[in-house]
């Protein structure tokens, strides 16, 4: 056994626990049932793959952004095996669910007349819910969905949002996330469940279970996808992309996360143990560095850990553009990512030039024809096991769907994760639950906003103020409906309050890269928010919406409660039930809550400093 190997297994086993006490008991942890592991498929994926030429096989690897496609023929022509719709990739007739259907039956309808019929796999960030469609049910994002440590509630809000995906007739989660950020000044914390590998794992599993049902091929299910492997939510501040390049500015995302290997595997792996174990059939690579390494370009990580080690019997899925990061010219890239063990490509935009290139490197030997059939032999076993190869089967979208797309009965299920992923930080004097029938006076910028409270990943790709989508309920709406229009009175700066005060703050919408920030300071409108209340000699209840933990050692001197809420999607009803007593509050938070006066906010750092304990969260 080699030094690395030894070590991985190592790291792994304190990270698994009791599950695993020796390499040969690696091998006999839970998973998936013989008859619905991929390889089960190996027989038809054998009869299939020698009677594809070369360039049909590069086709199946090739994934281009559908806004990216040059001609409808195009899937013909180059045999694509696969397109996505990346965020703000929406169809040209607008957003709403026709639409996306539409879009949707128009790629696999042409994908069926050709000559082939090797039918498509279609990706989108379904990441809360179907979150780039309008209308669609969206949940909390995983930050919230951690604070509620329920397995059982994540796989059921998963299975609404496979149903709603299946109502547009797609056919891939690029989800769930299963980062394990360390330092919540990165812009894509919120994606992630927990700091801890414990929740990650836990909830990860639990997400893939809904995603993909009992059974792949299931009419109701979707193919998940784990991301980003690995370490993604480890880099290290000052490490990021386009770091003192021209204006662009993110400390952390895309950065290098500098770990030995049995904290790399103890921290960043479990979530990828157990999803593997879960039947995962799909897994992102990261844009990010392991130790000076592009996870894209490693060998190690993609091939020898996860194909080998773990028993990936899936397909790796690029990030977007991915390769474009890495060293030397185009071809050199490709060849690199692919030789490493890259299965498909999100190409995303010049896909002929990545058919043309990958296909001389096929001809020259540079990449071995070996590499492609894996890579192909991954893709097709996938395409089974999801039933797509199925003559019989209908793979146009099933429109009667449409009926319980963002209906009130999975919106129940949005709502009640949202009770419980509630954290009450601190409930002085008992102003929570607020007493109904007293005059309560809401404020902040938070407050009445949709697309506030659901943050970045949200019908666009960094999400967006306002009225963004259709269906569900703000904050305040939702204390509205609980407590009665005459109770409840709003203004957005603070003014005019008496009674008791609700001021709901926090974050505006972010997402990748422009996400990252270099403290974690409320903006000044926030607290002039809460100053205003506080002259008005008044309780003061603050509600947090935002991705991650804020500075807010000064508010709690000002606030008789706090609550953070995270991002909690369109469901706002949610949170007036915990207000109001209606549901208790049960969250309990997943990441540490640091002080403001932290000198770094990585974890484990000896500048952080804690305000809340990983764990912490009151109940009535
Ligand atoms: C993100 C992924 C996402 C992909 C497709 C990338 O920029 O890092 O999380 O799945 O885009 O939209
Ligand atoms: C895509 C993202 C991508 C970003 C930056 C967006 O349109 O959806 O996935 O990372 O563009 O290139």
């Amino acid at each position: 056994m080699s030094t690395t190997r030894r070590q991985f297994l190592e790291g792994s086993l304190s990270a698994v626990g009791s599950l695993l006490a020796s390499r040969e008991r690696f091998s006999a942890m839970p998973r998936v049932p013989e008859a619905q592991r991929l390889s089960s498929f190996d027989p038809q994926v054998r009869k299939l793959l020698p009677t594809l030429s070369l360039e049909e096989k590069i086709g199946q690897m090739t994934q281009p952004d559908q806004m990216f496609l040059k001609s409808l023929d195009d899937i013909e022509t180059y045999h694509l095996g696969s397109l996505l719709s990346g965020g703000d990739s929406d169809p040209k007739s607008g957003n709403d669910l026709k639409s996306w259907t539409d879009l949707y039956d128009r790629y696999q309808s042409r994908a069926l007349q050709a000559r082939r019929r090797i039918p498509l796999l279609y990706g989108i960030d379904a990441v809360h819910g179907h979150n780039n469609v309008v209308g669609a049910t969206m949940f909390p994002q995983n930050v919230g969905l951690g604070a509620t440590r329920s397995a059982e509630l994540v796989e059921k809000a998963a299975r609404v949002t496979a149903e709603e995906i299946r109502a547009t007739g797609i056919n891939w989660a690029f989800g769930p996330c299963v980062t394990v950020p360390q330092d919540v000044r990165w812009g894509r914390a919120y994606e992630g469940f927990s700091e801890s590998p414990e929740v990650v794992r836990l909830l990860g599993a639990a997400a893939v279970k809904g995603l993909q049902g009992a059974r792949l091929s299931d009419p109701l299910s979707v193919v998940a996808c784990t991301k980003h492997f690995a370490g993604d939510g480890g880099t290290v501040f000052g490490t990021g992309l386009a770091q003192g390049r021209g204006s662009a500015h993110f400390p952390l995302d895309q950065g290098d996360t500098r770990l030995g290997d049995a904290d790399f595997r103890r921290i960043h792996l479990p979530g990828y143990v157990t999803t593997v174990a879960a039947g995962v059939a799909t897994i992102m690579p990261s844009y990010s560095s392991w130790n000076g390494v592009k996870c894209s370009a490693s060998r190690v990580l993609m091939t020898e850990i996860l194909k080998e080690e773990m028993g990936f019997q899936g397909f790796l899925i690029s990030d977007y553009a991915a390769q474009k990061a890495l060293p030397g010219n185009y071809k050199q890239q490709i060849e690199t990512t692919i030789n490493a063990g890259m299965d498909m490509v999100m190409v995303p935009d010049n896909y002929r030039e990545f058919i043309q290139l990958l296909t001389e490197l096929a001809r020259e030997g540079r990449v071995p024809m070996s590499r492609i059939d894996d890579a192909v032999t991954r893709i097709l076993r996938v395409k089974f096991a999801a039933g797509l190869m199925d003559p019989n089967r209908q793979l146009l979208a099933d429109r009667s769907l449409h009926q319980t797309f963002g209906s009130p009965k999975h919106r129940a299920v949005a709502r009640e994760c949202v009770r419980q992923s509630l954290v009450v930080l601190k409930n002085d004097r008992g102003v929570l639950p607020l007493a109904k029938g007293r005059r309560i006076h809401v404020v902040g910028k938070n407050a009445d906003d949709i697309g506030n409270q659901c943050g970045g990943w949200t019908i666009y790709w960094q999400g967006k103020s306002g009225e963004v989508t259709s269906g569900g309920t703000t904050i305040l709406q939702g204390m509205r409906k609980a407590a009665g229009e005459s109770q409840v009175s709003y203004s957005r700066d603070g003014s005019g309050a008496e009674g008791a005060a609700v001021a709901v703050i926090g974050e505006l919408p972010y997402a990748e890269m422009r996400g990252d920030r270099e403290n974690l300071n409320l903006p000044p409108e926030d607290v002039a928010v809460v100053d205003t209340l506080k002259r008005a000699g008044i309780p003061v209840v603050v509600i947090l919406v935002s991705g991650r933990p804020l500075a807010i050692d000064d508010l709690l001197d000002k606030a008789d409660a706090v609550v953070a809420a995270w991002l909690p999607g369109t469901e706002g009803d949610g949170v007036a039930d915990v207000l109001f007593g209606q549901a208790k509050p049960v969250g309990k938070l997943s990441f540490t809550w640091p002080r403001a006066s932290s000198t770094s906010f990585h974890l484990g750092d000896p500048g952080y400093e804690t305000l809340f304990p990983f764990g912490h969260g009151l109940g009535y």
